[in-house]
């Protein structure tokens, strides 16, 4: 199989939510349609697909977001299929390639206590492991 990185497309998102969904991913208000339409406009060139190029399939995608000030990564997927390959990290690097481009200079990402073996990937990749923050949200649309 051969992969290729490609910038999120509107016509990508049934796969991208078909790929949160076999990494069982929640998928929230935010991942409607519509919404990630929104993201993807709001942040050109830092929501990503993987694809295979011969079955023009995805199978792999990470949302990636700036705010201003900071870089946030949301739902980075890689389908259970092709997993423990360095598609994750070789998704991280060309994200983290982008935030470098546009002068980001720090990256956040929210992990589930629920999934904190994951902490270990992003380890990997030379992410530090924030013990001394909490998440605190306010929900105005659900
Ligand atoms: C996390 C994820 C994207 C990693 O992608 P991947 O392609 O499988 O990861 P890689 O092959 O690039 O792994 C790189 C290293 O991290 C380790 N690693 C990857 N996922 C891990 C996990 N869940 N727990 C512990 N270690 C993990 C790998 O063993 C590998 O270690 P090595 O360098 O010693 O061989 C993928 O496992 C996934 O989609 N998980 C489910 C969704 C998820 O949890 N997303 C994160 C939301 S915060």
């Amino acid at each position: 199989m051969e992969f290729v990185i490609h910038e999120m497309e509107e016509k990508d998102l049934p796969k991208v939510q078909d790929v949160w969904r076999a990494v069982n991913i929640d998928l929230a208000f935010s991942d409607k349609h519509e919404e990630l339409v929104k993201m993807i406009k709001f942040n050109p060139g830092l929501c990503l697909v993987l694809k295979d190029t011969l079955k023009s399939d995805i199978l792999g995608a990470v949302l990636g977001g700036f705010d201003g000030r900071r870089g946030w990564i949301h739902h980075l997927a890689i389908h259970p299929s092709i997993q423990g390959k360095k598609y994750g990290t070789l998704l991280m690097d060309e994200l983290l390639r982008r935030f470098e481009e546009r002068n980001v200079a720090k990256l956040k990402i929210e992990i589930f206590k629920s999934n904190k073996d994951v902490i270990k990937f992003y380890k990997k990749l030379g992410w530090e492991h924030r013990t001394d923050l909490s998440t605190m949200s306010l929900t105005l649309k659900e």
